[in-house]
């Protein structure tokens, strides 16, 4: 009787088994719940921002877990002569700054455009890209300009002043965060009319002017969302060994970018904390 009677059951709880395991895989196929998607290396965690653009199409690139991403770039971590990025993707030259041709990580790039289609739905305008890779000849040939510019200004200084008052401002070749294609330097027409770009103006066209625009402002609030970081901030130029820069974004992934903008800590102060 009691044989008869589990050889009915058992069926039955043979299916509801195989029902169980089919809705455990299906919620882990889809990600249930999750906003964003991750970059294929595993499940993200969700981030469930709410945006003005629709830019569904970006969110798989917001939170890549590639460790790439937490890559550190500076004077005591440089990326050498030949390092190039796996994968760069042109900007269109509608979203560059006088129409210049731009490259960037692909992720970097994907996570860009969401930003500036949601700065546009919230009414910023005139927000460019200016600077994004740059290869170790083009920073070489910045890093020249600025010694020859620094020269002019200041005869009477020794070489090595002249170098270590650039450094303040300039990556070396070798050490610039933008030849990794991870970062972004960001310009507005409303700074373009401040700074005068173009004519004669302090160290760095850009000392002046992005701090004080609505886009600045509008980063400050939400450039985390979309995976970003203010890489050199204010008060923090004895550890980033920089100056202030308020345009100059790079790209982490959300889940370090919404740490960061969380604790205050900068990516250095970030990165030794975590390791
Ligand atoms: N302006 C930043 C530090 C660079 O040259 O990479
Ligand atoms: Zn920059």
């Amino acid at each position: 009787m009691r044989k008869a009677s589990f050889k009915r059951i058992f069926p039955l709880i043979s299916i509801l088994l195989a029902l169980s395991s089919l809705i455990i895989i299906f919620s882990a196929c889809t990600g249930s719940g999750n906003e964003n998607e991750s970059s294929g290396n595993g499940k993200n965690e969700s981030f469930n921002y709410s945006f003005d653009a629709d830019i569904s199409q970006y969110l798989r690139y917001l939170n890549p877990k590639d460790s790439q991403y937490k890559l550190l770039v500076n004077k005591k971590n440089p990326l050498g002569k030949n390092y190039t990025p796996s994968s760069l993707v042109d900007i269109d030259t509608s979203l560059t700054f006088l129409g210049k041709n731009i490259e960037l990580e692909k992720y970097t790039a994907m996570a860009a455009l969401a930003m500036l289609a949601e700065m546009k739905a919230d009414g910023i305008r005139g927000v460019y890209i200016t600077s994004g890779y740059r290869t170790y000849e083009k920073q070489s040939s910045l890093w020249y300009t600025y010694i020859e510019k620094e020269s002019n200004a200041h005869p009477d200084w020794s070489s090595s002043r002249i170098e270590q008052e650039v450094l303040t401002y300039s990556a070396r070749p070798g050490t610039s965060e933008h030849q990794s294609g991870l970062c972004i330097d960001f310009i507005t027409g409303e700074m373009t009319e401040l700074v005068n770009y173009g004519s004669e103006t302090p160290n760095n066209p850009y000392d002046i002017g992005f701090a004080e625009t609505a886009a600045f402002e509008w980063l400050s609030r939400n450039a985390y969302k979309f995976g970003f970081i203010l890489r050199y901030p204010e008060s923090k130029e004895g550890i980033t060994e920089y100056n202030y820069e308020s345009w100059h974004y790079r790209f982490v992934g959300q889940a370090a970018a919404a740490e960061m903008h969380e604790t205050g800590e900068c990516f250095e102060e970030y990165l030794n904390r975590i390791s």
